[in-house]
């Protein structure tokens, strides 16, 4: 059977039979995404929509609740982003979050004005009344601040539940129509009791059922995939992450052998990686993978480069012409299925949709390189069963699939893989040099069990050299980089705090076994101001 409905309709209305929701409308908030999170999290879906969404819309879509983010602007900018006024006459509960509140105040006949003191970061608020919104917390929470304005007068019908030592309105309520607004930001970690927050809204004023869990995905997931696809052949780049990965599970129990997957080997991945991860897939679990040898062009393309964006531009191209050679090779293909999460369709603008079947086509091949597009005469359609899902969403899908640890706990891993860590030109043996460095770090890690404690732990080979000795002999020698962070997503880390002892085996393995290495350095650099990779 083929779909009527479109790929975009499909994402915006996800089995709403399945799950009660919570309509978050975005302000432009950083942690607008993270209040998402925080309510799937007690098991209620929750969707992150424009703030312009009308009232009808949110209806049409059955929201239980709203809940209106921070962001950065003033109630009074001019074309300040402002919300629907009919949400008000939904008669569903609403909690305003920062900009959320000011906007509710506002909105509603109260008064907001710059602060004498803006307030950013932890500031203890003081509970002046529970209410239904806050119970369950101590009368005194540390919370995460960080506003410029502030609510100076409330609108009719709301009293002050909460206040800070600079901030005589950080909390109000109207527990007759169960609206709601906090200064600061409940979804934040620093915030103690913010996730009793979110539970007593979502569930206990909202009254959502918590049915969002991961096998009800699946089974539903299932459903979907096999509508879209039907008979038809779909195809499947792996990358050996675990995006891709429980992808390839699902996609296998829904439609069999019409899934092709395809493993483009670059000759980038760590020791061992590929062969492991085909033979996994094959022996263990009966998906059959093509397995496409690609090194030599790779590393022929890379020949005299060292610019990092070059680097990264030009193994992007050659992905893209290996991939269009085998997916005709091998096809022809209706679908192209995609690792894509939810983070990705929030922040892309970049999707198109096809004007005449209303269906989402590639413009460019997602999750495993961050390149241009494919060519105009090779567009799929696309399969993006994970679409609604945050990344540990999609760890308890791949458990519940049974996708095997050694890929579900696997630490990210960029596309350009050891490629962007050999610093200055890639050739063969400096290659295999960073990858027996790295093959020991991750075995010392394991050992010292401390495998899961870090975002990413990984070795740098530094394109200079320096002098030491080793027996009576002066060498000069290659210098690996070890290089652990700590993160919550990546987008900014700390350098991990590992034991000297660690350090210490790891550095000791490396240079007695690893020939041509006569030093080991620990990157103890934050991000910002650095990367977490070197290129
Ligand atoms: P940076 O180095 O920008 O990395 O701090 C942030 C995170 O992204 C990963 N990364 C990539 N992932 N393709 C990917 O799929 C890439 O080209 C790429 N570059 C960086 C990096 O490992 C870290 O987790």
């Amino acid at each position: 059977m083929t779909t009527t409905k479109t790929a975009q309709e499909s994402r915006r209305r996800p089995d709403n039979a399945l799950a009660d929701s919570i309509a978050i409308l975005d302000f432009g908030s950083q942690y607008s995404q993270l209040i998402a999170r925080r309510i799937r999290e007690v098991n209620v879906y929750s969707e992150l929509l424009p703030c312009s969404t009308s009232a009808a819309e949110l209806k049409r879509l059955n929201a239980r609740g709203i809940i209106l983010s921070g962001g950065p602007s003033s109630v009074y900018d001019d074309g300040a982003p402002t919300v629907d006024k009919e949400i008000w006459k939904l008669g569903l509960p609403v909690l305003g979050v920062c900009y959320g509140m000011q906007l509710m105040a506002h909105q509603l006949g109260g008064t907001v004005e710059p602060s004498d003191v803006r307030e950013y970061g932890r500031a203890t608020v003081s509970i002046i009344r529970h209410g239904r919104l806050f119970d369950g917390l101590d009368p005194a929470v540390e919370s995460w601040m960080s506003h410029g304005d502030s609510v100076t007068q409330l609108p009719p019908g709301f009293e002050i539940t909460g206040r800070t030592m600079d901030t005589p309105v950080a909390a109000i309520a109207d527990e007759e129509r169960l609206w709601y607004g906090v200064q600061f930001h409940p979804e934040v970690i620093h915030t103690v009791g913010g996730q009793e927050i979110i539970r007593n809204f979502v569930v206990d004023l909202c009254k959502c059922t918590q049915s969002w869990t991961m096998d009800k995905f699946i089974g539903a997931a299932l459903a979907e995939v096999k509508e879209q696809a039907g008979e038809r052949r779909v195809l499947l780049a792996l990358s050996g992450g675990v995006d891709s990965s429980t992808l390839a599970f699902l996609l296998h129990q829904a439609i069999g052998d019409k899934l092709t997957c395809m493993f483009i080997d670059q000759g980038f991945m760590r020791k061992n990686e590929p062969e492991w991860l085909v033979e996994t897939f094959e022996r263990d679990f009966n998906i059959s993978v093509h397995f496409i040898k690609a090194r030599d062009r790779f590393l022929e393309r890379l020949k005299g480069v060292v610019d990092p964006e070059e680097k990264r531009k030009a193994i992007g191209a050659e992905f893209i012409r290996v991939f269009e050679e085998e997916s005709k090779r091998l096809g022809p293909f209706d679908f192209l299925a995609q690792g894509t999460l939810y983070p990705d369709v929030i922040e892309s603008a970049g999707t198109q949709v096809d004007p005449k079947t209303g269906e989402r086509v590639a413009v460019k091949i997602k999750s495993h390189h961050n390149v241009g597009g494919l060519p105009e005469d090779l567009q799929f359609k696309l399969i993006e069963p994970f679409s609604k899902l945050f990344k540990d969403e999609v760890r308890k899908v791949g458990l519940e699939l049974g996708v095997p640890e050694g890929i579900r706990v696997r630490h990210p891993f960029p596309g350009p893989g050891l490629a962007i860590r050999v610093l200055g030109e890639v050739t063969k043996d400096r290659l295999r040099t960073l990858r027996e460095a790295d093959w020991i770090i991750r075995e010392e890690i394991k050992s010292h069990k401390l495998y899961r404690q870090v975002w990413q732990i990984f070795g740098v080979l530094l394109p200079t050299k320096s002098v030491g000795v080793m027996g009576d002999q002066r060498t000069y020698q290659n210098q690996i980089v070890i290089r652990a962070v700590t993160s919550e997503d990546g987008m900014t880390a700390d350098w991990a705090r590992l034991p000297y002892d660690l350090l210490d085996s790891i550095s000791r393995r490396i240079v007695n076994e690893v020939p041509g290495v006569n030093r080991v350095v620990y990157d103890i650099t934050s991000k910002p101001p650095a990367t977490i990779e070197w290129e």
